[in-house]
């Protein structure tokens, strides 16, 4: 193998044109708190076999980065927007063999590379090539230690995550650690929301952009006579337990509700919310083979309203490409089952009972009385949400509801991950 030792050059033998390269790396405002201070890169030694670049720091660690990966991550302006982070680079189009005339080494720990192909200059900061080790050890870590989601068995609500509306609205580390709460539960609470009309929209927007569905952007929960109700929801009929949406193309991330009305007998109008995943690992553990056919056997969802026809074809149970169980589709108002095929017809309705049955159980559930003010959120792929009936002459029952897409809150959530996870 050919190792070629880099040269070091020091600040007043930088040229000019390196100079003007070197400032423009992204400035970071704070030093990683994961790479101790003092930290700079000692060596660097690159295998002209392996094409890649053997990295030393001065306390000892090391890390050979691929040549191809060097390429693909320089950030300088005409590779990278500063602004979006948009590639600018075609990564398809870096040559795999890629390799460079030229590294140097500065006092200030940056790492020039010269490349062959084009004599492009890219210029990387040593604590941010650490740092894109220790990322990945860290992600490795977090992998190995990965409990999942906190699922719920015998909840009390008190338990789950419940935050102010003042404090959410004003401050930015609550906001990130009740939205840690809503990740780990699929479910959290705000109290002393006015019960305004229109105020779920401010907090929402707080979040992400509110999705507008054929419901509109903000929908109201409302008992409406009958003949005239557009859905079931706004009737004052009992819902059995369900997600929404599962209609369309992706059922919406995330539902919030918020109450401006609660008035009437207290076993009447009773919020039910039951954890899907939860009941998932329970029919994996006890019924595997129900648990394969309701994460194997897409079925049909539909809905006609508003003059349109709505359709889709999806399991009841799906899980990622690892197995991990990541939506939960039950609907029984727009359960669809006229083209399960014939031989799965009768496994289906035995499994989906059983998954059903345990939903119902009252082991992975909460049911409390929502209240004048107060806001849920939960996952609308995972947590099913469903009502007791009343009667709309003693109880007056007003919900306003919202849908969230599930990656505008998670890209919420990592923003608030990156000022305050330290
Ligand atoms: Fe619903
Ligand atoms: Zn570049």
């Amino acid at each position: 193998m050919m190792r070629t030792a880099v040269r070091f050059w020091s600040k007043t033998g930088c040229t000019t044109r390196f100079l003007s390269v070197a400032l423009r790396v992204p400035v970071r405002s704070r030093p990683f708190a994961s790479i101790p201070s003092g930290t700079r890169i000692e060596q660097a030694v690159s295998s002209t076999q392996l094409r890649e670049l053997n990295v030393t720091w001065n306390d000892g660690t090391t890390h050979a980065f691929p040549n191809v990966w060097l390429r693909d991550q320089c950030w300088c302006p005409k590779c990278r927007n500063p602004t979006t982070e948009q590639n600018l680079v075609d990564s398809a189009s870096i040559p795999l063999d890629i390799a460079f005339t030229d590294v140097a080494l500065s006092d200030a720990g940056k790492l020039k590379i010269t490349w062959m192909n084009d004599n492009h200059q890219s210029v990387y900061d040593g604590d941010w090539l650490r740092e894109c080790v220790e990322k990945k050890a860290r992600l490795e870590r977090l992998r190995r230690a990965l409990k999942g989601p906190r699922l719920w068995r015998a909840l009390r609500v008190d338990s789950l995550p419940t935050a102010r509306y003042d404090s959410v609205m004003k401050s930015d580390v609550d906001l990130y650690k009740w939205m840690l709460g809503l990740q780990d539960y699929g479910f959290a609470i705000v109290k002393g929301v006015p019960p305004v009309k229109d105020t779920l929209r401010l907090f929402a927007e707080r979040i992400a952009y509110v999705k507008e569905t054929i419901f509109g952007q903000l929908f109201d929960v409302i008992a409406e006579p009958e003949d005239v109700a557009s859905h079931f929801a706004y009737t004052s009929q009992a819902l059995d337990l369900h997600t929404d949406l599962n209609y369309r193309e992706k059922s919406p991330g995330f539902q919030m509700l918020h109450c401006l009305e609660s008035k009437g007998p207290p076993d009447q109008g009773t919020s039910h919310f039951a954890d899907g995943f939860a009941a998932a690992g329970w029919l994996r553990e006890n019924h595997p083979s129900a648990f394969h056919i309701l994460t194997s056997l897409p079925v049909n969802f539909t809905l006609r309203t508003y003059g349109r026809k709505y359709c889709y074809h999806v399991p009841i149970i799906c899980t990622d490409p690892c197995g991990n169980v990541e939506e939960i589709h039950v609907n029984n108002d727009t359960l669809n089952t006229s083209d399960i095929p014939r031989d799965s017809i009768v496994p289906f309705f035995a499994s989906y009972k059983t998954f059903v049955a345990k939903l119902r159980d009252g082991s992975v559930d909460v049911r409390f009385k929502l209240e004048e003010g107060d806001l849920v959120t939960f996952c609308n792929r995972r947590i099913l949400h469903g009502r007791t009936g009343y009667d709309p002459k003693k109880t007056r029952r007003y919900l306003q509801g919202c849908y969230l897409d599930y990656d505008e809150v998670t890209s919420k959530l990592d923003s608030l991950r990156d000022i305050y996870s330290s």
